[in-house]
């Protein structure tokens, strides 16, 4: 097993990208693990009628062509959200695109849905040799221009793979794609999806629950939009959110870079816009709570806010996977010392 503390100046050596790609390839071959432990009951949640062992879930994007879900489970993940995969291969922005802000503790990205494509994807999701919840993150080709076409072929090709389906319509990196989350778009998209999910779940014992991931620059109305859009045709969640165009007081050389930015920096925003989502859908849908979560405080931020589950990505290229351990046992004491006695009765506190 390598530890990751030992690993990471090696690893900050590489570009970027290239770090990634050899932390994708040190878990393919099992090198990194080692974390398992049973996770405190306390942590223990139910959504969508699922048994989750513990909230925090990586965050789309890390795993995008489904290659180390089995790997991130053990890494002590209550879940994993593979993708975001596009219908057909495509290469995605020219290199460098993504940026490291050590400083910041932040990330900025530009990938533009670099994909393997379906097929790659599909084949992956079926070797998964352990239980678990994984999410299959879909994403739309540069070229197609009937983006719902491309998200219902995702559907088809995944539906009885996994265990919930997200349609992400915020990625800051593809032309046109967050124009999705203007009303009438958004509505006309969330009917095909959810017609596309009844039609090729068909067979299925239970369909997946299906979410649509939205980004944090949303303004009042959009959000106040969206929420009702998702309300009314009965989406089973939303995942606030993606990463932010906007650049709030950062002092690391990149900072200027084009592309979205994640990590500590984004906290205050995107829990901001998931407090604000979560009083328009009145609690009623589960949300997903993502953006800047690096500790136990942050993850329980979110749930107070209103999320009854937290995903994260930037902070693990910082902290190494050993953050997944100290986040669940900071976690499991603030609820404790708060006097809950389970994550679901946290959900949302702070609007009580
Ligand atoms: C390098 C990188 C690639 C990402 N790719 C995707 C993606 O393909 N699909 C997606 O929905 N989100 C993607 N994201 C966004 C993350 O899932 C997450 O929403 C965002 O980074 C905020 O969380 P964090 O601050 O914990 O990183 C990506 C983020 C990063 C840093």
């Amino acid at each position: 097993m390598i530890v990751y503390d030992l690993l990471k100046p090696l690893l900050f050596r590489l570009n970027p990208e290239s770090a990634h790609n050899v932390a994708i390839w040190a878990l393919r071959q099992g090198l990194v693990g080692g974390y398992q432990k049973a996770d405190d009951p306390i942590l223990a949640t139910r959504v969508w009628d699922m048994a989750f062992p513990n909230p925090i879930g990586l965050a789309a994007g890390f795993d995008k062509h489904a290659q180390v879900i089995d790997p991130m489970l053990n890494l002590g993940f209550g879940f994993v959200e593979a993708g975001s995969v596009t219908p057909l291969p495509q290469p995605g922005n020219p290199k460098p695109r993504l940026f490291r802000l050590t400083q910041d503790a932040a990330v900025i990205n530009r990938f533009g849905f670099n994909s393997h494509g379906l097929d790659y994807f599909v084949n992956n999701l079926g070797q998964r040799t352990r239980r678990g919840i994984v999410g299959a993150n879909l994403g739309k080709n540069k070229l197609t221009l009937d983006a719902a076409s491309d998200y219902e072929k995702g559907i088809e090709a995944v539906v009885g793979l996994a265990e919930y389906l997200v349609c992400n319509v915020s990625s800051p990196n593809t032309p046109g794609l967050r124009g999705l989350q203007a009303r009438s778009q958004i509505d006309e998209l969330i009917k095909r999806v959810l017609i596309a999910r009844e039609k090729f779940g068909k067979k299925l014992k239970r369909l997946p629950p299906l979410l649509v991931k939205v980004g944090p620059d949303l303004d009042e109305s959009q959000m106040a939009d969206i929420a009702e859009v998702a309300l009314m045709n009965r989406l089973d969640g939303l995942i606030l959110g993606n990463t932010t165009l906007t650049r709030p007081g950062l002092s690391s050389l990149d900072a200027d870079q084009e592309g979205g930015l994640s990590g500590a920096p984004l906290m205050s925003l995107a829990t901001q816009c998931l407090s604000h989502f979560y009083r328009l859908t009145e609690g009623k849908i589960p949300l997903i709570g993502c953006g800047g979560v690096a500790n136990g405080k942050d993850a329980y931020a979110k749930i107070r806010a209103g999320a009854s589950l937290v995903q994260l990505y930037s902070a693990l290229i910082y902290q190494g996977p050993s953050l997944i351990l100290t986040i669940k046992a900071q976690l499991a004491d603030l609820i404790r010392a708060d006097g809950f006695s389970s994550i679901a009765q946290a959900v949302g506190a702070d609007h009580r």
